[in-house]
């Protein structure tokens, strides 16, 4: 990434107190978006892409949880400021498109009541009347061809598509500089799913918002994004552009997840990634693929170095350390 940041994760941890012991479900997570960038996450499920989500958003604050390291808006510090400052921030300047919109919209209320709600936090419209004016103008652009029957409406009686795009127009309407999209969509059927990814591809292009895209759809992440993390049980394992990620994975779990994914037009069968995500109360030392990796050896136990190798293209692994590195380790 060139240009400084409009959010970045720094050495990010987090953790659960659960009754089996301490979960360490993110374990050092640095991540960086630039103003109007779009980045995507992959990997597998249970891998903590959710999570980092919602800790960069502030969304994190059961009294089990334990969070370490920084997050930086425009490089201030949101975990020292603390959760009112993060709260203000949130749904104005940094917003989130959700899966299931069902989760998203609050079923007691009309999606009036809701967007108004929205836009008054957005503090640029106080009267009712001015923030509906807003609102369907807004559901207009999102090709809803009755907004005031919308408005009027309580979240079960629109249909899954209807209500994502609503979902995605409270996502919009404050004019986030950051949206960050945790796998839209999907818990609908795919054309709603496409159309949602238009729909946000559009909108975030139009207002020029940075977009964080978590998907499992790899062609999806191909499509949308110039950069992409690959995560690995709380880590990242590599980043780097979308281009070379795809065209010469580096990482042995990126290049299993790849290869895992089933492809259009032959490539041969999909292979599964033998094993599963360790469980994060006993996550082993050192790579954390090392449990399921066919090149690990004792090496692995230790923390494994971050090898640059080009500007912006990171990989996490010994097997790719320049050989001093690899003997010491
Ligand atoms: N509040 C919580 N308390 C305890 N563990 C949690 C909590 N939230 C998430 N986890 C654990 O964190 C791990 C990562 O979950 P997360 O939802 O981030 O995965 P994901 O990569 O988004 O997976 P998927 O692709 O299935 O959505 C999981 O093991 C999950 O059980
Ligand atoms: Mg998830």
């Amino acid at each position: 990434m060139t240009g400084p940041a409009l959010l970045a994760l720094r050495s990010l941890r987090l953790s659960f107190r659960l009754y089996e012991g301490v979960a360490r479900v993110l374990d050092g997570i640095d991540l960086s978006i630039a103003p109007g960038e779009r980045v995507g996450i992959v990997g597998e499920s249970g891998c903590g892409k959710s999570v980092t989500a919602r800790a960069a958003l502030g969304l994190v604050s059961q009294r089990n949880a334990e969070l370490s390291g920084d997050v930086l808006w425009k490089g201030e510090s949101l975990v020292r400021a603390g959760a009112q400052r993060w709260g203000a921030l949130r749904g104005r300047e940094m917003s989130m498109i959700f899966q299931d919109p069902s989760v998203a919209l609050n079923p007691v209320f009309t999606i009036a009541d809701q967007m108004f709600e929205v836009v008054r936090r957005g503090g640029k419209v106080a009267r009712r009347a001015e923030a509906l004016d807003l609102a369907r103008a807004a559901l207009a652009r999102v090709f809803i061809d009755d907004p005031d029957r919308v408005l009027r409406s309580y979240p079960f009686q629109l249909s899954g598509g209807m209500a994502q795009r609503v979902m995605i127009t409270m996502a919009m309407i404050n004019g986030p500089e950051l949206v960050i999209a945790d796998e839209p969509g999907t818990a609908l059927d795919v054309t709603v799913q496409e159309q949602t990814l238009r729909l946000m591809a559009a909108l975030t292009r139009e207002s020029g918002a940075a977009v964080i895209l978590i998907a499992h759809n790899l062609g999806v992440i191909r499509q949308f994004c110039s950069r992409v993390y690959v995560m690995y049980a709380g880590t990242v394992a590599e980043e780097g552009s979308v281009d070379e990620v795809f065209r010469t994975p580096l990482h042995p779990y990126t290049r299993a997840l790849f290869a895992a994914v089933p492809r259009l037009g032959g490539g041969g069968l999909p292979q599964p990634i033998e094993g599963v995500v360790p469980d994060y109360t006993q996550a082993p030392p050192g790579c954390r693929f090392s449990t399921r990796c066919p090149h690990a050896t004792a090496a692995c136990d230790r923390e494994p170095p971050w090898v640059e190798v080009s500007p912006g293209r990171r990989v996490r692994c010994v097997l790719h350390a320049p050989a001093t590195v690899a003997a010491d380790a």
